[in-house]
């Protein structure tokens, strides 16, 4: 059955239900032997994402960058980097996906570019005031000389938002805007010329068939009136705050009208935005009908391993979304956040957790997006030597934080010692470690009790079987530290996150994240009854 294609006029839309597998193409596959995963790669591992049963890949940024933030720096938003294989390659995977029927959205950066973009080249030598400046947000710096910072708004990674330029006459001269690192110079949306290569760009892709977007900082873009100083400064990166002048200004929603417009021309597609924003009300307004179609809840992915915080969680994800008829979305995890496995505490305990919550997030209505590994049951990678570690986060934070390296190590494919099929270079651009070789693609498939195996029989059913049926939940009674919940089809899925092993509701039992005991659903473990 193909569950991807509406059958009738009146069916809902494939990403309305859609498992979406998200590619860290760096650490996926690479099939030229530099090291680098590339999309040449992820087209040799098509069948084993079809296997999986994902209907949909999600593939972090691949247009040409100098790469300082791993690609999030985009230096030409309509070509492909030759690192990833070039526009041939891109061609190449969005045929053979579809082939295969599985759907291909690309990340899209808007916010801002890389600073060897030739717009920022250009703004870099122009005049104070000229037009090229005028696509960025340049200003004269404070005090006499203009030696400060215009406002007092830090990097994401760490240090000032604001780097000053040396004019084409030598001396010091404006400062621009980066809310991210100094080669992301923010670009400025007030700017019609920004909007409409924006425009341009979503069409060039949409025209060579790729399915949707995966909008990066869609809370952000535009900036308040004067862009007046933070209350307060918060040192630790990568924290969000509703109340950051930074993110989640009015004029973000009339960008999203204008991009849903051009969205609107190309009714197959989908627009997912990363909303990093918490109150529901304000959130909800992201995903208005005029505006993305899918954003970002990271409630569950920021939820600790207890009951009754994963409820809330869910509620919080339904209510944000409900008043505007949008549909949720779930994820345990990205590239910019520590892997789920470790987030519950590591080891044999971790992993389960992880599976058990794997369940819960693909039996809840809606879009649900899995990180690349996590399959696996891979953990994050906290002790990767220091002299190879790449995220910004860790020279801009003057090597105090390590950044997001540790859940973007390579992927292990095959084999006993690193780097396990992922490369035919002697090593992968972030070592593996050893111990992966029990959890490679080709020891786990194998094995039927494995976490891979696991994923598979999850999706599968999820995605054919009645049950799944409904849009709302309704939760049971269970006792404290589970939770249980039935979709209107009629499946039931339950959590125990208690140290003990409980009683299951009656019904039939479809899966189970561990083995039942007597009958009992063991600590950490989800099942889905029917
Ligand atoms: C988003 C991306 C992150 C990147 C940042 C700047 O948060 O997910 O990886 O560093 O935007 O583009």
């Amino acid at each position: 059955m193909d569950r991807t294609e509406p059958a009738d006029g009146d069916a809902q839309p494939w990403w309305r239900s859609a498992v979406f597998y998200q590619v860290y193409p760096r650490s996926f596959a690479d099939s030229d032997g530099d090291g680098v995963g590339d999309l040449g790669g992820i087209r040799e591992k098509l069948g084993y994402l079809e296997l999986l049963g994902v209907d949909a890949l999600w593939i972090c940024p691949v247009m040409r960058s100098p790469m300082a933030d791993g690609g999030y720096d985009v230096a030409d938003p309509r070509d492909i980097d030759p690192l990833f294989g070039g526009m041939a390659a891109m061609d190449a995977l969005i045929a053979e996906a579809h082939e295969r029927r599985i759907k291909i959205t690309m990340d899209l950066v808007p916010n801002h570019t890389s600073d060897q973009h030739p717009w920022f080249v250009a703004a870099r030598t122009a005049a104070p005031g000229s037009g090229e400046r005028a696509r960025y947000i340049f200003r004269d710096g404070r005090g006499p000389d203009g030696s400060e910072p215009p406002n007092n708004w830090p990097s994401i990674f760490g240090g000032p938002a604001w780097t000053r330029v040396t004019e084409p006459d030598g001396t010091p001269g404006q400062w621009y805007l980066h809310i991210f690192a100094p080669e992301q110079p923010d670009l400025n949306w007030e700017n019609p010329e920004v909007v409409a290569d924006f425009e341009q760009t979503l069409r060039f892709w949409l025209d060579r068939g790729i399915d949707g977007f995966r909008i990066d900082v869609a809370h952000g873009m535009a900036k308040p009136p004067g862009l007046p100083d933070m209350a307060n400064v918060s040192t630790k990166m990568l924290v969000h705050d509703d109340d950051d002048p930074r993110f989640n200004n009015p004029g973000v929603h009339e960008i999203h009208r204008r991009f849903r417009k051009v969205l609107d021309e190309y009714p197959h597609a989908v627009s997912i935005g990363e909303v990093w924003v918490d109150d529901n009300v304000r959130f909800g307004e992201y995903v208005r009908p005029d505006e993305l179609h899918l954003a970002f809840n990271f409630r569950l992915a920021e939820t600790a391993f207890n009951a009754e915080s994963v409820r809330t969680a869910i509620d919080h994800s339904l209510a944000a979304v409900a008043p505007v008829g949008a549909t949720p979305t779930w994820t345990l995890s990205n590239h910019d956040i520590e892997r789920e496995v470790t987030r519950y505490g590591g080891g044999v305990d971790g992993v389960e957790r992880a599976k058990a919550m794997m369940m819960v997030e693909l039996a809840l209505p809606g879009s649900v997006f899995l990180y690349n590994g996590s399959e696996l049951g891979l953990p994050n990678v906290d002790d990767l030597p220091e002299d190879v570690l790449q995220d910004p986060v860790w020279e801009r934070s003057g090597h105090t934080e390590r950044g997001r390296d540790g859940c973007r190590v390579p992927l292990p494919w095959e084999g006993d010692t690193p780097p396990f099929g992922f490369t035919a270079a002697a090593q992968s651009w972030l070592p593996e470690p050893a111990e992966w070789a029990r959890l490679t693609v080709e020891a786990q498939l194998e094995e039927l009790g494995s976490t891979v195996s696991l994923y598979r029989m999850a999706i599968e059913m999820r995605g054919t079987r009645p049950e799944f049926a409904g849009e709302r939940i309704e939760w049971y009674g269970s006792p404290k530290g589970c939770l249980a919940f039935r979709r209107p089809g009629g499946l039931v899925c339950v959590l125990n996150a208690t140290a003990a092993p409980i009683p299951l509701p009656p019904g039939e039992l479809l899966l189970a994240s561990a083995t039942l005991k007597n009958g009992q659903l063991p600590p950490d473990a989800a099942a889905w009854l029917v």
